[in-house]
């Protein structure tokens, strides 16, 4: 039997201490924990070291590279044209993946969206598509690259393929309270994007209380470790810091979710996603080359629309389909005249959770049509008995737990309480 370069539990001791672990030492637990030799309870307690005591920037580098070398590298660079991502850290309402990349496309960039699913009160891309009728998620990687070299854009699952370390290290940490680590994050998130193989990337950084992190300074570290690992491994990378207080849009699900991005693509849409939509596209261009690109007019004419139409079909979907409409609803009124001060977007996130939009097991699916759609924003006038919002299920005995995450969610008073609405892109990290 082959020796083994080190033993586990040194390193677990390493920095439960404080201390610093070296290359070699990284490669080696990253590939002896993939293989099964090192075991999961030992990676735990590794986690949880790492978690309390943190990394230093070399180990965080070292670890997204042992990551990375568990699984495949895709390769673009024979597509003759700039391939440009987009990663968001989650939120609310967060259907930004689907009008951007079509608007990113129509500029001749490629863009490959290898993207995952929901879990949680965040949405995920791939749930928010399979509402359309025939759209397919699973795609091979000739499938990708043919697809890339034809529309310039394709939304697919990221393969078993890309970083299986990550993988089984991500489910470790998700049940032994180890996800909140910055390092562990970065790592996790970076190690599949660099494997991806685009060549430039910018990361819709969240913050606020439907984001993973609420503070804006934890928000800020874990973009600038990650723009630091992107640009180390030959990714151009930038981040811009956004805010997750209030949902994104009016739509909160997955079918509404997709009419509210199709309304973007249309010319139209909610003021908060265009902007977010228009600040992502022009820092992804503006890596890919292509500076003084006019998105906001490339979504007014027309050309995003139309690049949307053929990314969809590319993957089976019909762009022209009826999208699934929920069996039941029930609508809230304004209980008072005044400003809508507040909508608190972890309250809504998980109420739509509730109805049905998302998963609370990986195996479980999601209704398509289930969801909370938006009736007034913060700043908005309302006048008693006015619709507030109007929650969809296909079940209705899921409206009572729903709206028991609604209580206290959303105040309205006095125009003089609101104190106006803080800036959606709050900083750029490059
Ligand atoms: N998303 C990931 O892919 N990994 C994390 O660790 C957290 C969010």
């Amino acid at each position: 039997m082959a020796t083994e370069k080190f033993d586990v539990v040194d390193l677990i001791r390493t920095k439960r201490d404080h201390g610093v672990l070296g290359t070699a030492e990284i490669d080696w637990l990253i590939d002896a924990y993939t293989r099964g030799y090192v075991a999961d309870e030992q990676m735990a307690a590794l986690a949880m070291a790492i978690l309390l005591n943190g990394m230093s920037r070399d180990e965080i580098r070292d670890l997204t590279l042992a990551m990375i070398a568990s699984g495949e590298r895709m390769d673009f660079s024979g597509l003759g044209k700039p391939t440009v991502d987009k990663h968001s850290t989650g939120g609310v309402g967060d259907k930004i993946t689907l009008p951007l990349m079509p608007l990113v496309a129509a500029f001749g960039v490629a863009v490959p969206q290898l993207s995952g699913r929901g879990l949680g009160h965040t949405g995920g891309t791939l749930d928010k598509l399979e509402s359309i009728p025939g759209w397919r998620a699973s795609l091979t990687n000739e499938e990708i690259f043919a697809q890339l070299a034809s529309v310039n854009g394709v939304i697919c699952a990221a393969g078993s393929g890309l970083a299986p370390a990550d993988k089984k290290l991500y489910a470790l940490r998700d049940i032994t309270g180890t996800v909140e680590a910055i390092p562990l994050i970065a790592s996790s998130i970076m190690s599949k994007k660099i494997a991806e193989g685009t060549e430039s990337l910018v990361l819709d950084v969240k913050f606020g209380s439907g984001a993973f992190m609420q503070d804006i300074d934890l928000s800020r570290e874990l973009a600038r470790t990650m723009v630091d690992l992107g640009n180390d491994a030959g990714v151009r990378t930038t981040a811009l810091l956004t805010n997750m207080n209030v949902p994104l849009g009016l739509a909160i699900g997955n079918a509404n979710e997709v009419r509210e991005s199709v309304e973007v693509l249309q010319g139209g849409g909610p003021a908060d996603v265009v902007e977010l939509t228009v600040a992502l596209a022009a820092e992804m261009l503006r890596l890919a080359g292509q500076p003084d690109a006019d998105v906001a007019e490339a979504l007014r004419d027309g050309r995003a629309m139309d690049s949307w139409n053929r990314v969809i079909r590319a993957q089976g979907g019909d762009p022209t389909a009826a999208l699934p409409v929920a069996r039941e609803t029930e609508t809230v009124l304004a209980p008072r005249s005044g400003v809508l001060l507040r909508q608190d977007a972890l309250a809504f996130g998980i109420a739509a959770w509730r109805l049905g939009a998302g998963r609370a097991r990986a195996q479980d699916p999601v209704q398509h049509a289930a969801g909370i759609d938006l009736h007034a924003k913060p700043g908005d006038h309302v006048v008693e008995g006015q619709p507030l919002f109007t929650l969809s299920a296909d079940d209705g005995s899921r409206f009572a737990r729903a709206f028991e995450s609604l209580e206290g969610a959303y105040d309205i008073g006095a125009p003089s309480e609101y104190p106006g609405a803080a800036p959606l892109v709050a900083e750029r990290i490059s």
